[in-house]
């Protein structure tokens, strides 16, 4: 149960106080021009906007309409060119305690070498170009050099399999492909160039491959199609930026829902850099001498706002880590941030759990005084888990930044606000709205809950950050996201707000689980499971777990024509061969029926209840499609089933 009751004073560290922030979110909220006006010259445009917002095409949204800019002039020219040129853009290390250092202005010749690289292999303005990568600097090189000459690119996570990313790359229509021979992951090198050459047998758009040599693992080049990384580039090379329009698509980035196939959610370039730039500084006041480390991975949202585009928009110094917070010791993690005097952290629950499962003697063998903010993302933090950040790694003095968002908010929408005085934390409340957001809580009857009451969580005035559309699919954009009209932008998770006003995060509404802080549908791993070609149905859930927050459960029917019964192993290695690790179920039952309803749709809701030992509820509000008496039987049947198992 989370306490809402005791919030711990911060005022002796955090200042000003909640009275700044109280009149920042007023004036954003009464006067949202002026106020984004003043937040549009974090950027540097080419030639100013003419009006804040267009809302002429709701519910799509068009910020700083007619501005032009260039993201990567942004992030990176105006650093190289001033006083920051020598500072360092990123820090890498590895997990074997390798080091690369890159300045601005060595990140500068980086990006315009491989932009001309691009150019020459054809690549042009709107073209669409895939990343997959290893969590090196060529990764947001990659993603810099897509910008400064105006493709668009979508970064497919390293951990996703070929099948994946060829749907990816069919969906956008990716004409290159960057990608590096492979990458290391707790030791055990990954093939990732391998895994690109069995996606494209799947897709007909990709023209050429970029392949970065960091491993020096051998991989089979095809003649005419791949080219080494070090043999397209010339570093003498530079490339005038793009002059792009603010609303011209900066990213496309695939994420799970309600259905199986994953959504492309697409980000603007001018509203997008406007709101992940001031977030980044309202939440965690980042200093110039700062070391900020975000512990992410750059195939996620949390990666491209705050590992590529907010640090490097706001010139500051990020960690870049190849590795496991825990490998190759459980003090991997403190001994970088003391090594490096690491002031920002910025992780998920799930690892601080995992981290906390070690025992306090880790941290403890290791200086932590650097730290001066925490930050937790991706999913609810549990109060138990955030009270041992707190009082262990923050020594009591680090405030803790809960930042709720999502891959189609762009960034944070809410979170405490350490920039601009939020004085009151409560352990497990993301806390309030950030300046621009307007929250409500509303039942399933659309009656406003009231608080303390669980609801259904909508933003309802549009803010610079959230997506501009859905690559290819105009119906779910506005089906899924704003169905309920001048409710605004559903955002799929139940939440409360307490007396005080703070937000406190209850999990998803829909069928998306979050397993380590990753987002992965139901349907998805329920349709990677009946493309094995093994299983004939299957129903998939979410069970709690004390470390991941979630777990992957499945039930499957066997195919009948299947000549040798699969074991569970066998299901289980054939998803991972073909979707990656991530979409492997934890447990996978065999079972000879699953309860349906009479349209044939499987009643994930009622498996898991009856795994749960849970009464199954008023079945006839569930799923109305079958008679009550055919489900009941259907669920006896299953339960009998499982008895026996
Ligand atoms: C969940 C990750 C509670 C939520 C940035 C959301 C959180 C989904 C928090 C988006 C948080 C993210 N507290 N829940 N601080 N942050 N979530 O798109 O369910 O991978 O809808 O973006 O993660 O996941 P996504």
């Amino acid at each position: 149960m989370t306490d809402q009751s005791n919030p711990l004073p911060f005022d002796s560290f955090m200042n000003p106080s909640l009275g700044k922030y109280t009149k920042i979110y007023r004036d954003s909220i009464e006067n949202p021009e002026k106020f984004y006006e003043d937040a549009g010259w974090v950027l540097d445009w080419y030639s100013k906007w003419e009006t804040i917002i267009d809302r002429t095409g709701e519910p799509y949204y068009r910020w700083y309409v007619n501005g032009k800019l260039n993201i990567s002039y942004n992030a990176v020219d105006r650093h190289a060119n001033g006083p920051r040129r020598n500072k360092a853009a990123y820090i890498w290390v590895d997990e074997k305690g390798n080091e690369k250092i890159v300045t601005y202005r060595g990140l500068y010749r980086r990006v315009n070498a491989l932009a001309k690289a691009l150019l020459e292999m054809g690549v042009k303005k709107g073209d669409r170009i895939a990343i997959y990568m290893p969590m090196i600097i060529e990764e947001p090189v990659a993603m810099l050099a897509s910008a400064r000459i105006g493709a668009v690119f979508t970064v497919i996570f390293s951990g996703f399999g070929a099948e994946a990313i060829a749907d990816r790359i069919n969906d956008c229509g990716a004409k290159l492909v960057i990608t590096a021979d492979g990458g290391y992951r707790r030791g055990k090198f990954i093939p990732l160039k391998e895994t690109v050459d069995k996606a494209l047998e799947h897709t007909k758009t990709v023209e050429s491959v970029i392949v970065v040599k960091h491993t020096g693992q051998p991989v089979s080049m095809t003649e005419g199609r791949d080219y080494w990384y070090s043999d397209v580039i010339n570093d003498k090379e530079e490339v005038e930026p793009e002059r792009m329009d603010s609303n011209d698509p900066l990213f496309i980035l695939y994420t799970s829902g309600t259905t199986g196939k994953p959504k492309g959610v697409v980000h603007g370039t001018g509203g997008y850099g406007v709101w992940v730039a001031n977030t980044m500084k309202w939440a965690f006041d980042p200093q110039e001498t700062d070391r900020w480390w975000c512990a992410a991975d750059i195939g996620w949202i949390t990666g491209h706002s705050y590992i590529v585009f907010a640090p490097l928009i706001l010139g500051l110094t990020s960690i870049i880590y190849e590795g496991s917070l825990d490998y190759p010791g459980p003090d991997q993690v403190w001994k970088i941030i003391s090594y490096y005097e690491v002031d920002i952290l910025y992780t998920s629950p799930t690892a601080i759990r995992s981290l906390m499962k070690y025992g306090d003697e880790y941290p403890k063998s290791h200086n932590l005084s650097s730290l001066r903010v925490l930050g937790s993302v991706g999913e609810p933090i549990n109060p138990v888990a955030w009270e041992w950040y707190y009082e262990k790694i923050g020594n009591s003095q680090c405030p803790i930044i809960d930042t709720y968002w999502q891959t189609e908010t762009g960034g944070f929408v809410i979170s405490p606000v350490t920039g601009i005085g939020t004085t009151l934390l409560k352990p497990g409340s993301a806390t309030l709205p950030l300046p621009g957001i307007d929250p409500v809580i509303l039942k399933q009857d659309g009656g406003e809950a009231a608080p303390g009451e669980k609801g259904l969580l909508f933003l309802r005035k549009p803010w610079p950050g959230m997506m501009i559309g859905l690559n290819n699919d105009d119906k779910k954009y506005r089906t899924l996201y704003f169905g309920r009209g001048k409710d605004g932008y559903y955002t799929g998770d139940y939440a409360i707000k307490d007396k005080d006003g703070y937000y406190w995060l209850l999990g998803r509404a829909d069928e998306v689980l979050k397993v380590s802080g990753h987002r992965i549908g139901t349907v998805e791993v329920e349709d990677a499971l009946l493309s094995t070609g093994l299983v004939a149905e299957a129903g998939v859930f979410g069970k709690p777990h004390q470390i991941k927050g979630e777990s992957i459960v499945s039930f499957v029917v066997l195919k009948s024509d299947s000549r040798m019964e699969p074991s569970v192993d066998a299901i289980k290695e054939k998803v991972r061969q073909k979707f990656g690790p991530l979409l492997v179920p934890d447990e996978v039952h065999i079972v000879g029926s699953l309860p349906k309803t009479r349209s044939g749709k499987i009643m994930r809701r009622i498996i898991k209840a009856v795994y749960q030992n849970d009464i199954p509820g008023d079945l006839t509000t569930l799923e109305s499609e079958a008679s009550v008496d055919e489900i009941k039987e259907a669920i006896d049947k299953f339960r009998n089933e499982m008895d026996g198992n």
